[in-house]
């Protein structure tokens, strides 16, 4: 006889994202208003900054202090922030994530206090990991410090590192606390870093929001110059489309096979896996969305012009379509890399107009070959 117990767990996640100027002026309330749900300080803190910012902002740690005595009641410092290197090398292996466990030991954090971390959407992949398994679990506040973390990585739900070669293989799904998305941080942004960021709003726009795509259009000429204010709106419209998803889609942790957002991704993820982290995840990103968007209009799913404007739009934004790691991946072996990641059958997100995707569950890899062709063949001839 078998007598089962069907147990039913059923969790309530809410984080607020907050946008703002200047986080760490003393007079601004964002932080305080990020944590204030966690009812009376002092909260215990300690902070994780990445070094690219660290170099590129060296008044930063000046700035964090301050504010940190100025809300004594709020935040208790009870360790210096660590500064890590940034950048894909930060969730190569799993020094970060070891030197995070040990400032969250050293600096006593509970599952009650904070762990703040600034930066790119690197460190916070490896930060968050160590945080998420830190006592099973500590309070994650995130301060996305470049463009594609505030529009993309910073806003979800995911934390890992790489191994074995693939990107993510090892991570858990974990809502941070809170996240401040503060645009002044993007100031020392390098401007390829800047540009890269974009290619998640295209990506995004596409699969979800017409109106949103068409706004990028009548935005790239600001954006090619990387204009403040347009940016600013672009990072902002992007963040909110990533929120909604994860919010609306109906599968927050990736139960199902499906990955609506990640369009473009498996060719993206081989490219940075090729490239060693050379490539940009956004500059792999604007490669892998263009290739599935010019496979979308060869299987007959969107027509010649909106193949057009996509491409005119990665162009008018300084963002390239071609990278040469391309002409020489294994193609097949990086779909199915991507079904073995996403798990079960293979779901591939296509276009089906701009704003509209369609899940497939085939590749034709002549079609899909033909569409790389075009791309060099685009570039070649520019
Ligand atoms: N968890 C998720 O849901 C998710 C989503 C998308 C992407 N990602 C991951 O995010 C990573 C890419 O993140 P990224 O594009 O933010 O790049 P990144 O984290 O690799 O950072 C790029 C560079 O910018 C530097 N930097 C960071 N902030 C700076 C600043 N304000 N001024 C000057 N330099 C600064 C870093 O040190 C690094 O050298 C990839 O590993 C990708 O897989 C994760
Ligand atoms: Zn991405």
């Amino acid at each position: 006889m078998t007598s089962i117990i069907t147990q039913r767990i059923a969790l309530d996640f809410e984080f607020p994202v907050l946008f703002t100027r200047d986080v760490f002026d003393p007079a601004n309330p964002a932080l305080l208003e990020a944590v204030e749900r966690a009812g009376p300080g002092p909260h215990r803190l300690a902070a994780v900054v990445d070094g690219g910012l660290a170099a590129a902002d060296p008044g930063l740690g000046a700035r964090f202090a301050a504010y940190c005595a100025a809300h004594a009641d709020t935040f208790l410092l009870t360790a210096p922030p660590l500064v890590v290197a940034g950048g894909e090398g930060a969730k190569a292996d799993f020094a970060v994530v070891e030197a995070v466990w040990k400032l969250i030991f050293e600096a006593r954090l509970c599952r009650q206090s904070f762990l703040l971390v600034v930066g790119g959407g690197a460190v916070l992949d490896a930060a968050g990991f160590a945080a998420a398994t830190a006592h099973r679990g500590v309070r994650l506040l995130r301060l996305p410090s470049t463009a594609l973390a505030q529009n993309d990585a910073g806003v979800g739900v995911k934390n890992g590192v790489n191994a074995f070669g693939r990107k993510n293989y090892l991570g858990c799904f974990a809502p941070p606390y809170a996240v401040v998305n503060d645009h002044a941080l993007l100031a020392a942004l390098p401007e390829r870093e800047t540009r890269a960021g974009l290619a998640e709003a295209v990506k995004v726009a596409l699969v979800r929001d017409a109106a949103f795509f068409a706004r990028l259009r009548e935005l790239a000429p600001r954006l090619a110059v990387l204009e403040s204010d347009a940016l600013e709106e672009a990072n902002r419209r992007c963040a909110l489309a990533h929120l909604e998803h994860i919010a609306t889609g109906g599968d927050p942790f990736e139960l199902g096979s499906a990955r609506p957002l990640d369009f473009g991704h498996w060719a993206a993820h081989a490219l940075e896996e090729a490239t060693g982290g050379e490539l940009r995840h956004g500059e792999a990103v604007a490669v892998g969305v263009a290739l599935d968007t010019v496979y979308s209009g060869l299987v007959g799913r969107i027509g010649e012009t909106e193949v057009g404007q996509v491409l005119a739009l990665f162009s008018d934004l300084g963002l390239a379509v071609w990278h040469p790691a391309l002409a020489g991946l294994d193609m097949e072996a990086a779909v199915d890399a991507f079904r073995e990641h996403l798990g079960g059958r293979l779901h591939l997100s296509l276009l089906d107009g701009i704003g509209r995707r369609v899940e497939v569950h085939e590749v034709d890899f002549a079609r899909m070959a033909a569409a790389r062709e075009r791309l060099a063949a685009r570039t070649a001839a520019a």
